[in-house]
């Protein structure tokens, strides 16, 4: 397992929203959180890379293992957890007045990286895997804001890759996007996982079925039910699963 979340629960305040849940990441997957609205899958997702205690009065019990090691004890960096752990949000966040180059490279600088051919080389390949070099070559030096939406969220993933993370987080990277963006963005995940470990957050249960290897179900923040996508869809153990997945409720 590349993360292992153990009995982890998740509170804003006195409000629980994760109830002790337990589930494994495999290494160069894709696994989907999928369940109704407010069922706690941002916040699941939040808590892998210690992003949740970033909000005021937020806290969590519990252990989220990375390649062995709790994120969460004391003697981690949790700056270090999100350069190991990216994250790619559900409306593209690009600099919007910052040039296409420095978008991707503003990680690389923050972190000290002077070289500029080091800069150019990173650059040029993080938009490759991203998928978007070709739309771009020619204006780099543009703003970021100025491209597309589909285009910014490409954009958002290079950034996400240019610090050289092991696993992408994508909380609903498609649903601000048209049908053709959005279905660029899931062919580019699917090339992604040979290289990096992937966990996605979905609305959209024919996106999770297309996607993913392995499905977490979460309803009111336990997590149902959790196996393999293909199977899960199939012959789903849980009755609530099965209500999910019909779209009985959503
Ligand atoms: N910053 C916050 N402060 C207080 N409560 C929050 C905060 N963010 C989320 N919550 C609450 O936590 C619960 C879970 O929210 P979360 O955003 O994780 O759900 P979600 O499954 O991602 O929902 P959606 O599908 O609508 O994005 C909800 O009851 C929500 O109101
Ligand atoms: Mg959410």
């Amino acid at each position: 397992m590349k993360i292992e979340v153990k009995e982890l629960s998740a509170w804003y305040g006195s409000h629980q929203v994760l109830r002790s849940v337990s589930m494994g990441v495999r290494e160069n997957m894709i696994t989907a959180i999928i369940g109704p609205s407010g069922c706690g899958k941002t916040t699941l997702l939040r808590c892998l890379n210690r992003m949740h205690e970033l909000v005021d009065g937020a806290r969590v019990e519990g252990e989220v293992l990375l390649d062995g090691e709790n994120i969460y004890d004391p003697s981690v960096d949790p700056v270090e957890v999100r350069r190991r752990i990216g994250m790619v949000f559900q409306k593209p966040n690009p600099f919007p007045h910052m040039s296409i180059f420095d978008n991707v490279a503003i990680g690389l600088k923050l972190a000290g990286v002077r070289d500029k051919r080091k800069l150019r080389e990173v650059v040029e390949d993080c938009l490759k895997k991203a998928a978007l070099w070709d739309e771009v070559k020619d204006k780099l030096d543009q703003p970021g804001g100025r491209l597309s939406g589909g285009q910014q969220q490409r954009l958002c993933i290079a950034r996400a890759l240019a610090t050289s993370p092991e696993v992408l987080l994508f909380d609903e990277p498609t649903s601000a996007l048209d049908p053709i963006s959005a279905m660029r963005i899931e062919n580019l995940m699917l090339s992604l996982k040979r290289e990096y470990t992937i966990v996605i957050v979905t609305h959209n249960i024919q996106q999770a079925a297309r996607v993913s290897d392995y499905t977490a179900f979460l309803y009111r923040g336990v997590l149902v039910e959790y196996g393999e996508t293909a199977v899960m869809f199939k012959t789903p153990r849980h009755k609530l699963t099965e209500e999910y997945l019909t779209g009985r409720f959503g």
